[in-house]
């Protein structure tokens, strides 16, 4: 069986030619950082109109790549929530389109649970059971899965996410969106402990998070008090690594000390982290230190599907084989519809 998925939820427009044996036949992304780098943040609106020029090149030329047809294809995944409404559109639409030109079926997918999926993708052997962690731009969320298509939240930020505090981070230190990756590479020469910036709830036993506290943690330890917009202030290298390496390490201490907890209250010997910020070194490496030493076995998503691609829509196949597929008039969700797959 052989299935088109389609991801639009916010500013990547990505198409993948999946088998149900988890074979990847072909992949593309097509970024549009380069649209919104000058806002240092996604515009929806110009993030949905971009989608519009390029989903039908990038579907076409994946479908080249896959070196099969349309006809060849036995149905059609998209992501329907969470996300931007213009964007998720986009590719609901086309998804809805080609499902009903080529009359075969449409499942709509939860991007959440399809980027916990993405661990699934190079693991030989079934990641669920297990906790998941999401960790995006949007997101911050633990669930416990009973299977890919049963989660049950767990917890999660209750302001932003721990990737939207990476962007607006890099975006006072004068850094380039996303701000994750340049936080990163700028906080390898720094020191995490120049600055002791707070950790939300790290004693509680609740298994959720909130990083707007920190943000302006760091704001204040560069502008001082007061109303001061930080890009006026310059630092120096050492000071923005320092503040750099101090921020990560408050969120990755946040992250690993509350995915521990997690598998404690549940029980639970499997932990599967998905989301653009589990590509981050430091989180990774502090994760697989604090999994090792709890007897926890870890799958992060590989790096290339950290970040939004189509690929971790082989969640789809899950549905599949559950019989759960979608009428032509199914909507987007823009919303967290938390436990919806
Ligand atoms: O999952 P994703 O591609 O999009 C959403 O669904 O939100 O995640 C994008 C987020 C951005 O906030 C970006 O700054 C962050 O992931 N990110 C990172 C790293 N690479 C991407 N955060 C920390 N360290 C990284 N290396
Ligand atoms: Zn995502």
């Amino acid at each position: 069986m052989k299935i088109l998925a389609i991801e639009t939820t916010c500013d990547e427009t990505a198409a993948a030619v999946l088998g149900d044996d988890l074979t990847i036949y072909a992949s593309l992304v097509a970024s549009q950082e380069d649209l919104h780098e000058q806002y240092n943040g996604v515009v929806p609106e110009i993030a949905a109109r971009a989608h519009v020029e390029r989903i039908l090149p990038v579907i076409h030329e994946t479908m080249q790549k896959s070196g099969f047809s349309l006809d060849d294809l036995d149905a059609i995944a998209v992501a329907n929530t969470p996300g931007l409404s213009g964007s998720l559109l986009v590719g609901l639409t086309a998804a809805k389109a080609l499902a009903f030109a080529l009359d075969i079926p449409l499942v709509t997918i939860n991007h959440l649970h399809a980027h916990v999926y993405a661990c699934q993708l190079e693991s030989g052997q079934p990641v669920f059971p297990c906790v998941g962690m999401i960790v995006s731009g949007g997101h911050t969320h633990l669930y416990h899965y009973a299977d890919a298509l049963n989660p049950k939240y767990l917890g999660g930020t209750i302001d932003d996410a721990a990737g939207e505090a990476f962007d607006k981070v890099a975006s006072m230190l004068k850094l380039r969106y996303p701000g994750g990756p340049e936080i990163s590479k700028r906080a390898v020469s720094g020191n995490p402990k120049a600055h002791a910036y707070p950790r939300s709830f790290l004693k509680d036993d609740r298994l959720d998070f909130s990083f707007s506290g920190l943000k302006t943690a760091v704001r204040y330890s560069i502008t001082g008090p007061g109303n001061v917009d930080p890009t006026t202030i310059e630092l120096t290298e050492d000071q923005s690594a320092d503040i750099a390496a101090s921020f990560q390490q408050a969120v990755v201490d946040c992250l690993v000390t509350k995915a521990m907890q997690a598998l404690k209250q549940t029980g639970l010997k499997r932990l599967c982290v998905g989301g653009g910020v589990a590509a981050n070194r430091v989180f990774r490496d502090q994760l697989q230190q604090a999994c090792e030493s709890h007897g926890v076995e870890l799958h992060i998503a590989p790096m290339k599907f950290c970040t939004d691609n189509a690929v971790m829509g082989a969640i789809a196949f899950e549905k599949l084989k559950a019989g759960m597929t979608d009428e032509l008039d199914v909507d987007i969700l823009p919303g967290l519809v938390r436990e919806k797959v």
